[in-house]
């Protein structure tokens, strides 16, 4: 039996069709390179609710728990958006992020050579892009108290919800970007709205304070999260790494996804702290949804599922090279000029899920021959 117990979550939409092409690279390590992994599978978001009832049950919460990492594809699609908050599938990604404490989401932003021109933004602006955003995930707006909505007695209503942040919190998801900003440029640019916000303040001086304690070698900037959306489109290769809270780190990476050429390619990684046992809960997944307007058409991209596959063997199994091998594959099969639809340029092959990740694994052959 394998020690490599991973616990795979497709979801809804374009999860199941996406995830079908990381488990052909999955086959592909178990036959060339002889890598078992020990695989469960489980229904998460409309799919659980569908089944179960809830969009997910506490025995899959446990086996992602017992897992050494999860492969999560999207949840939610418009069957489920009547159900209220308690209910509704994007529950399932909020409660793994909070039950397994994985408070660093880590998305990287970088432009494959061969998809120079396939970005919105001119070639010149995005060529060698290679930035790493790293987002708080388990705080902030999303979860803070008090929330909810409120009738009032003059019969109109209040929607609350409220942004939170401990020094703690904010202490643990900047020294993974300090930390990541060693292993690359040595810069980390911190982001929030200090100029609005108390919570942004608070943000502001603990990492400032942090950096002067534990990271003086690294370059602190400061950007307020407006500009900073501004300056990722005006000229994205300035930054460096990028930390910010969870609600801006949300929208910031979705746009930093289109400098890459397809919000279909970004990848990403959540990572927990180490637990009592030395073990580091993680969690990977694309950054984008269950796109509901393509799903059961066959054309989504699966190379952001296929990208963050490549990030589990990196981060949780400290399999360095597979990972390379199959990010190289990913760029070559780009290169020979294979298209999903949402990265289709002129002069190119416009091909289906399903084609692009056989693709990936004739690729891998090719490269371990
Ligand atoms: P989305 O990310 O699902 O889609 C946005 C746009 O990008 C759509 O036009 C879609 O077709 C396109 N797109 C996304 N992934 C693609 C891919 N791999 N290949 C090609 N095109 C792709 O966002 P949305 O439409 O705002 O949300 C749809 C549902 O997904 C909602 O229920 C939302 O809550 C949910 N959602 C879930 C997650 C998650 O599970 N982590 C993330 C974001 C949104
Ligand atoms: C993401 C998604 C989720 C988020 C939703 C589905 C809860 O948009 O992973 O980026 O907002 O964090
Ligand atoms: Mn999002």
């Amino acid at each position: 039996a394998s020690n490599k117990k991973l616990l795979i979550l497709p979801g809804d939409g374009i999860g199941p069709e996406v995830m079908r092409e990381v488990r052909r690279v999955i086959d592909w390590m178990d036959r060339r390179r002889a890598v078992r992994f020990d695989i469960e599978e489980a229904l998460v978001g409309g799919a659980a609710i569908d089944v179960h009832g809830v969009p997910i049950s506490a025995e899959t919460v446990a086996k992602a728990k017992a897992a050494d990492a999860v492969l999560f594809g999207a949840v939610g699609g418009p069957k489920w958006d009547g159900l209220g908050f308690d209910r509704r599938p994007e529950l399932a990604i909020l409660t793994l992020r909070r039950e397994l404490g994985l408070f660093a989401n880590l998305r990287p932003a970088t432009v494959l050579d061969p998809l120079v021109d396939a970005s919105t933004l001119k070639p010149e602006v995005v060529r060698g892009l290679d930035i790493m955003i790293v987002r708080e995930s388990t705080g902030g707006i999303y979860f803070g108290e008090p929330r909810g909505i409120e009738s009032l007695p003059d019969g109109t209503k209040k929607g609350v919800n409220t942004e939170v942040y401990t020094t703690p919190e904010i202490e643990r998801v900047a020294r993974v970007a300090f930390e990541l900003a060693r292993r690359r440029q040595g810069r980390v640019c911190s982001v929030e709205k200090a100029n609005v916000m108390e919570s942004g303040l608070l943000w502001r001086q603990t990492v400032t304070a942090l950096r002067e304690r534990e990271f003086p070698d690294v370059e602190l900037t400061h950007m307020y999260a407006d500009n900073c959306a501004m300056q990722l489109v005006r000229n994205p290769r300035q930054f460096d790494v990028i930390v910010t809270t969870n609600l801006f780190g949300d929208l910031l990476s979705d746009l930093a996804s289109m400098l890459t050429g397809s919000l279909g390619m970004l990848p990403s990684a959540t990572l927990g702290g180490l637990g009592p046992d030395g073990r580091r809960h993680a969690l990977y997944e694309p950054i984008h949804g269950s796109a509901p307007d393509i799903a059961g058409k066959g054309v989504a991209n699966p190379m952001a599922q296929i990208l963050s596959f490549a990030m589990l063997l990196r981060f949780s199994f400290d399999m360095t090279e597979d990972a390379a091998l199959i990010e190289r594959a990913c760029t070559n099969v780009l290169a020979s000029g294979l298209r999903t639809a949402d990265i289709m340029q002129p002069g190119m092959a416009r091909v289906s899920t399903q084609v692009m990740g056989e693709a990936v694994t004739r690729e891998l052959d090719k490269l371990a021959a």
